[in-house]
């Protein structure tokens, strides 16, 4: 299948043109790797947040798991778009028995006009009632002062950026992956929650409170039956982001009672959130298309997290639409589709979409002329992300000839009728989208090994690759989160991203990429044994 098919040599430059603003050079991939490295290393000195480097924020968790660990907890996770409740026992040799219930979170809670911090933890509070009563009934019917004495532990997996204070406060940096709730922002969200459970008379104690990526490194440890560590846990779902052991004596901004208490108790490293989805918010390195910028002004946070809006699953299905929908504009796909009036009040930005130096120049709407003969877009084509990213992977595998299977996914989706040209282009975009999505992905990756020095390997500060002392060792990072998991093919782009950089086909051969299932409840049990009070 290709482009040959397109018969106008304009027309086929233009979109090979479009397409091309999505391809990534290895250049610019090693570049990103140092430049990675530089962003967490100023993220591990400087002890206020700020949007110019990686957050890199320290999680309280000194111990990493070896397999051995047993008992009962109870584990909260806020994702992306579920909340999530487990009672997790851990066996003590590497396997676990698990009770879990999980639930759509309600937009209106999540993001609507009136949402507060109050009801909406109070709806967390009860979803903690419903799973006690469901599969624990005996805590809710033990009497209250037996309960006040021994509460149930639990842990919090908040899976948004925080400043984590200790292993049981965090305070909410900003809302990401399309939450809103303007109250709870500068609020630690454990006093929120816990104070939700107490007014529900719930027997519960948060005893801990952690990120996503940080359950995905433990329950990796935990799990693995093969001696290689687990240098970094990582997700690729709704939104992106990474976590790895850091030595102590790197953490600059730690403060220096915290660690002299920790040395004192023989600890050496510390797991770091790095909160990679707000790499480079600059945009000093990172590819740049008028799609991405659309995407972010779409977004609650614009101006921020824009690695991730390049990356996850939140995103990407967007900017393939807005792709689709320029490339109707410039009479490239669709041609059977007119632009009605109605496309003006719902494009972003009131009709044109905003300027970017990209090569491609986009018309604005309101100048461009009505075509004869032609139909009207549903209002899905203009609805922004109602193209999913899982529509995305279902197009990236359709190997019939007619495309067929695309054909019925943007005609379910969109409301579209494609003519097989149409079909083509789209498949293409989407393939460009999502490559560039997991070639970024193995910047992050490959930065934070060498970040490690585990493989044997680091970057100079000139970007050149060095030996280091650390043992020679094949490492794992542990990967969770829906697209990695099911995206066609974003893992394999994954590790041929690392070839490109500077560990090459050698180096990168030494990172075994694992999906290690289900973090935020394995990962999040573990966490209350994984700290020093
Ligand atoms: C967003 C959150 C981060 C989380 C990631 C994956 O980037 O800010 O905390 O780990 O999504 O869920």
């Amino acid at each position: 299948m290709s482009l040959e098919e397109i018969d106008d040599i304009q027309e086929r430059r233009a979109i090979e043109r479009t397409l091309a603003q999505f391809d990534i050079s290895q250049e610019t991939i090693q570049k990103g790797v140092a430049y990675f490295i530089k962003q967490m290393e100023e993220g591990l000195s400087n002890e206020t947040y700020s949007n110019d480097f990686l957050p890199m924020i320290p999680s309280f968790i000194t111990h990493i798991p070896d397999g051995s660990e047993t008992g009962l907890s109870l584990a909260a996770d806020l994702g992306g778009t579920n909340f999530r409740i487990c009672s997790v026992n851990l066996n003590g040799d590497h396997t676990f028995d698990m009770e879990q219930f999980k639930r759509k979170v309600d937009t209106t809670l999540m993001n609507g006009e009136d949402a507060t911090s109050e009801e909406f933890f109070a709806y967390l509070a009860r979803q903690v009632r419903y799973f006690l009563n469901k599969h624990h009934k005996f805590y809710l019917e033990k009497s209250e002062s037996d309960l006040s004495k021994n509460p149930i532990k639990m842990s919090f997996t908040f899976s948004f950026p925080i400043n984590q204070t200790s292993i049981d406060k965090g305070t909410l940096i900003r809302w990401t992956k399309g939450y809103n709730i303007p109250d709870a922002v500068g609020k630690d969200v454990v006093t929120l929650f816990q104070y939700a459970l107490d007014e529900a008379k719930l027997p519960v104690k948060i005893v801990a409170i952690t990120n996503d990526t940080v359950g995905t490194l433990l329950a990796n440890s935990y799990s693995t039956l093969t001696q290689s560590k687990t240098v970094l846990g990582a997700i690729f779902g709704t939104g992106t982001n990474g976590a790895y052991p850091e030595k102590l004596e790197n953490i600059k901004k730690l403060d220096p009672k915290i660690r002299a208490h920790l040395e004192s108790k023989g600890v050496k490293d510390m797991i770091i959130n790095t909160e990679w989805g707000s790499f480079d918010n600059k945009l000093e390195f990172l590819p740049t298309t008028i799609y991405d910028e659309t995407v972010d002004s779409e977004t609650s946070n614009a101006g921020v997290h824009l690695f991730e809006k390049r990356i996850s699953g939140m995103f990407l299905g967007e900017i393939v639409r807005l792709v689709i929908l320029d490339l109707h504009r410039r009479k490239l796909i669709l041609n059977n589709y007119e632009l009605g009036e109605d496309t003006l009040k719902n494009m972003s930005g009131g009709g044109s979409i905003r300027k970017s130096d990209s090569s491609t120049t986009l018309i604005s709407l309101t100048n461009y002329p009505r075509r004869p003969n032609t139909k009207r877009f549903s209002h899905l084509v203009y609805t922004e992300w109602s193209l999913s990213t899982e529509n995305l992977s279902r197009i990236q595998v359709d190997d019939s000839t007619e495309l067929s299977v695309t054909e019925l996914v943007l005609e379910e989706a969109l409301h579209i009728n494609t003519t097989y040209l149409d079909r083509l282009i789209i498949k293409k975009v989407t393939n460009a989208v999502s490559q560039r999505a997991a070639l970024l992905a193995s910047i992050a990756i490959a930065a934070v090994v060498l970040k490690t020095g585990r493989t044997g390997l680091t970057l100079s500060d000139d970007g050149q690759l060095v030996q280091t002392k650390h043992n020679d060792e094949i490492v794992e990072v542990g990967v969770d989160g829906a697209v990695v998991e099911f995206y066609p093919g974003f893992r394999k782009t994954i590790i041929k991203g690392l070839k490109l950089t500077q560990l090459g086909e050698q180096y990168s051969s030494k990172i075994e990429i694992v999906i290690a299932k289900d973090g935020s409840g394995v990962g999040a049990a573990l966490c209350t044994k994984s700290y020093i009070e």
